[in-house]
């Protein structure tokens, strides 16, 4: 049955802009790393926000660019420390790569809404695709920690072995996960949709819950099947970002409106996480 409450968490918490400490930054893969940023930050934060960095102290690059968390330590007489995964796609990206201990990157978050959890689900189900993967280790923490029944598994889908970023991470998590690369360098051959398909077809009397993240064209696809298969599905979207505070207007996707009709909604601040039922099929 899809969930009658089609909004994810809203927001109701603080949020900082200061300077934050690398604690360290750790080599993934050639084109991955996951980075440590300790910060004066000791509310919760949720499984499904976003950080925004201004990645280096000078002027330029005058955007911040946005990130999933990863990972998140508290500790009673240090600074929080917060993990982020990501892959160098760009010069924000290799500037951030570059960053070793003790370096200051400016920091704005928690952002964003977060994952809601699934008290009544036999199984929660994380879809993810390549870099997708990020916010999924701190969501299967928030799972253990809230105590549920719920059981948790792990489809993960990357062009190739060497992009499914931070896989030995999540074994050592003791959740069920099933893998798939497109040039069948590991795991089922194809996309991770075709796991999605055959894990609903063999676990058709459960109830389950979907949460994915990886690229727009892979979540259309996990969303067409939610919809078909009548299974909550929550997604994490991925837009362009100015000031991941609301005002610019730049991060905006299409939601269902009043009438059948449709507005566009700001990932920074209703989203990122949406439920399928509020997306429009072109989001
Ligand atoms: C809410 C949110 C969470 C994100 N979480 C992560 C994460 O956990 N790990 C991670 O590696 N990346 C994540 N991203 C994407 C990340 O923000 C971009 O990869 C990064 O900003 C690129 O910066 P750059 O200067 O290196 O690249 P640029 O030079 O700005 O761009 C290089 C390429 O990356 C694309 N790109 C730039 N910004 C984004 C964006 N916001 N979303 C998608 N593609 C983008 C550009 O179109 C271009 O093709 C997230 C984005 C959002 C909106
Ligand atoms: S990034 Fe400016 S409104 Fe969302």
């Amino acid at each position: 049955m899809a969930t009658k409450n089609i909004r994810a968490e809203p927001r109701q918490q603080s949020m900082i802009n200061c300077n934050s400490y690398v604690v360290k930054n750790v080599s993934y893969a050639d084109n991955c790393r996951l980075i440590t940023l300790a910060v004066p930050y000791y509310d919760k934060i949720y499984a499904g926000q976003f950080v925004h960095l201004k990645v280096d102290v000078s002027v330029d690059p005058i955007l911040r660019r946005p990130f999933s968390i990863y990972d998140v330590r508290y500790n009673s007489d240090a600074l929080t420390n917060i993990d982020l995964g990501f892959t160098i796609v760009g010069r924000g990206t290799d500037i951030l790569s570059k960053k070793t201990p003790l370096d200051k990157v400016g920091f704005l978050g928690p952002l964003g809404n977060r994952f809601t959890i699934n008290k009544t689900a036999d199984v929660a189900v994380f879809v993810a695709g390549g870099i997708g993967i990020t916010p999924f280790y701190f969501l299967t923490k928030q799972y253990k920690e809230a105590k549920t029944q719920t059981k948790l598994a792990l489809l993960f889908g990357a062009r190739n072995k060497e992009e499914l970023y931070y896989l030995e991470e999540f074994e050592g998590l003791g959740i069920n996960i099933e893998v798939s690369t497109d040039d069948g360098s590991f795991g089922k051959k194809g996309f991770v949709t075709l796991l999605l398909e055959d894990y609903l077809r063999k676990n058709k009397k459960k109830n389950i819950q979907i949460y994915s993240c990886g690229p727009t064209p892979m979540m259309r696809h996990v969303a067409e099947i939610a919809k078909k298969e009548d299974v909550p599905c929550e997604l994490s979207l991925e837009k362009l970002m100015g000031c991941a505070l609301g005002a610019c207007g730049a991060c905006v996707t299409k939601v269902v409106g009043n009438n059948g009709d449709f507005r566009y909604s700001r990932i920074c601040i209703e989203g990122p996480v949406y439920n399928v039922n509020v997306l429009t099929s072109d989001f």
